[in-house]
Parts: structure tokens; sequence; C-alpha cells
């Protein structure tokens, strides 16, 4: 993230005395990437950012998975993971279910209406798209406000809470990738030094920073901490115990920070035959890439076939989460808003009987999708196994396995 920001109070020189109006001096500390490395910022605290009273185990939601077997394309209908007004019991934090993971990313999503204690990911960046909904994720570098649309990159460790807006009595639905490093716009689309370049489907005035940080008065305040440990997955929860509040940042600069980007401002790169996968790219993690297909024009060859190819992604697992519109590749599959295909490296897949042929002279496509693909196969969380259809592999032949093992497509 080498955007360059500044905020609030920041002293004229970095590592120099720095004031509050009462003389006493705030604490300088500096996040940074990979050691001292890489992007890095440095905030300004009126408390100390190390000090502690307390910690206990915090219990993670299950983080176990199951392995893909058999290998099979999955329909995963994430609407059903939260029933009636379960919405208004949970949270962004602590109330998501875990749906696919491996060593390198795990996908969770939640409903939620509540807001979410203090967090902190010790383990990697998050990236959260916000299927619907609004609200406001408050940072220790300052709030955001958020959409339906928006994808939210939080950088590791960074302390933030989220607050839906349930004012018009609807939750906030967030589909979450939470990486083991870093999450950023691909190195194909920045110069050497950083900035987005001419052909680039986004660019800096797309991102959306943090306004300028808020100072929250408190005592004994808890932060969730999820971190490496020896639990399920590698991963642990501990309970910090703080003196004063968190947000006690009164500046800070630099180009490590949280930003919302929405899928909206992303400009589709379109030609006259079908365009691969890449060039929907919009972020890179460890293992992983994160695309979004928008709504655009389609392939404008006069023989051209709208709709893609079938592919056999022989590195990567395929996670397409259906957010918007029609996807016209998947009718006929029970696939619609809020569903996840999971297509498994090993396995082709591409559209479904008689897609091709009713994509055939189309002009446009109202489609809306985010797609994570992963280098290393992915399991099933708790969340994917309950809500995995069981039907999905047999739809592009029309028939399954007798019903005692599972049941045939309609
Ligand atoms: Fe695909």
């Amino acid at each position: 993230m080498p955007y360059y920001r500044r905020a609030g109070a920041v002293p004229p020189k970095r590592h120099t005395q720095h004031r509050s109006p009462d003389g006493r001096l705030y604490a300088e500390e500096l996040m940074g990437e990979e050691g001292f490395s890489s992007d890095s910022s440095l905030l300004y605290h009126s408390g100390l950012p190390s000090a502690l009273v307390d910690a206990r185990p915090w219990e993670l939601p299950d983080q176990g998975t199951t392995p893909n077997q058999p290998l099979l394309p999955r329909h995963l209908k994430l609407h059903d993971l939260f029933e009636g007004e379960e919405w208004k019991r949970t949270d962004v934090v602590t109330g998501r279910r875990l749906v696919l993971a491996n060593g390198d990313v795990r996908i969770a999503y939640a409903v939620a209406g509540e807001p979410s204690p203090l967090y902190r990911n010790a383990v990697g960046d998050e990236c959260v798209y916000v299927e619907a909904g609004s609200g406001v994720l408050e940072t220790v570098f300052g709030p955001l406000e958020v959409g339906g649309g928006d994808f939210v990159v939080i950088p590791r460790a960074t302390t933030h809470r989220w607050l839906p807006d349930t004012s018009a009595g609807e939750p906030l639905r967030a589909y979450v990738v939470e990486a083991s490093g870093h999450i950023a716009p691909p190195g194909k689309y920045l110069s050497r030094y950083g900035q987005f370049l001419e052909n680039a489907p986004y660019c800096e005035r797309d991102l959306r920073p943090p306004g300028d940080p808020v100072v929250v008065e408190g005592a004994d305040v808890e932060v969730y901490v999820k971190h490496r440990g020896r639990g399920a997955a590698g991963l642990t929860g501990t309970v910090h115990v703080l003196p004063q509040h968190p947000f006690d940042v009164v500046g800070w600069d630099g180009c490590l920070y949280p930003y919302a980007f929405a899928v909206s401002d992303f400009e589709p790169i379109t030609g006259r035959v079908h365009q691969p996968p890449p060039v929907h790219q919009v972020f890179a993690g460890p293992g992983f890439v994160i695309c979004a297909f928008v709504p655009r024009k389609v392939d404008y060859h006069p023989l051209s076939i709208p709709v893609p190819y079938y592919h056999s992604n022989v590195d990567s697992d395929e996670v397409m989460f259906y957010v918007g519109g029609d996807y016209e590749a998947r009718k006929g599959s029970g696939i619609g808003i809020g569903s996840v295909s999971l297509h498994p490296g090993g396995h082709a897949h591409g559209p479904q009987p008689g897609a091709v042929e009713r994509s055939l002279g189309a002009e446009f496509f109202d489609e809306l999708a985010v797609m994570v693909d992963t280098f290393r196969p992915l399991e099933l969380g708790e969340g994917g196994r309950a809500a995995d259809d069981g039907r999905y592999a047999w739809s592009w032949s029309g028939r399954g396995p007798a019903p005692a093992t599972g049941e045939p497509a309609t």
C-alpha cells in the first residue's frame, strides 16, 4: 500500500518529541511489515501501546477443516448459514463461520447486527467483502464508513471493531478473506515505485482511507487477538485487557492503513474474444488472488462465445461468490445470490448445459461475483459443510449417484 497519507497531529520530523497541549509526550509506534523493510506507518498514542493489565484465552470459533473428498465441485449456500433473526445476536468477529480454508487463506462468512468486540488479527491481513448492509469500521487509524460492494482491507494487527448499521432493519453481510500474510493490489498494476499504472482497472483515487483518528476514553478495555499458536489450523485466541482504550491515537502518517475499495469502481477490461480471469484481478495475497466479475460489455467478435470456455485450473482451487445480477454461465445449476461454487483443481469446469448457446449474441452481462483462487487445495470448514447443497457436482450430467449416496440432480 504505497499511497502516503497523513492524518491528525503529526510532528514535522519523525522520531522527535511530540507533545500534547498540556506538555505530555505522546508515544510513537511504528507499525511496519516485513521487519523494518516494507510499508509502515507511525502512530502517536496518548498512552503506551504496549501496556497490558490482564490476559486470558479466547476460544476461537471452530477452525477445523475436512478435506474435499471425494473430490467434487460444490455449491455452498451461504445464506442458509444464519437463520431468521440470528444476525441480531451475531457480530462480524466472533460470529463468523469458517467456510473454506487451507494453510494460506481462510474464507468465513457472517451475517451480523451486533457491534463486534475490539479485534486484532495478528496472523495476517483481512479483506472483507461487504455483500450487503452498511456500517462503520472503527480502527486505531480512524473510522471508515463501509457499505454493500466494498472490499475492506485491514492490515495485520490493526486494532478495529465492526459496527453494523441496523437502523433499516438489515444486517451487514461480511464475506471474510483471512490471509496468512499481506493482501495488496497485484504487482502487475503498479510501477516499480508503487504507483498504479494506466492499464490498471482501478487506481489511488478509488481507494478510501479512514477519516481522522478519533480518541476514545476508557479503562480496562478488552481486545480480542487472533494469533499463531497450536490450536486447530495453527491458530489461537487471546483476550488482552488494556489499561486504556486502544483508540488513543492523535495522529499518524505512512503507507500502511486500512482502506475500502468499492467494486463498482473496478473498470472491467473487455475484448473481442473472451478475456481470461486475470483481467478481473483485484488483489493478491500469499497463495491466492481475489478477482471481481463486474457488470460489463461482453466479447464483441461476430462469432464470439461470451461465457467462459471449459477450463481446468490445474494449479488452483476456484471459489466464486455470487453477489449480484444473474450469472449467465451457472444458470440451471441452482446457484443464485449468496451462493459459493468451489471448483477444485484436478477437475474441469465450465458453463452449465445450454448456457453457451443462450449466451450467443449477448452484448452485456449483468453479473457480480467475487472470486478467490488458491494455489493449495481448500478444505471445508464447519460452515462450508453445513452450506453444501450436495447436488451441484451432478448438474452438468443431469444425473448422479443412487439416492443412498446422493441425490440425482433434477
Ligand atoms: Fe473458472
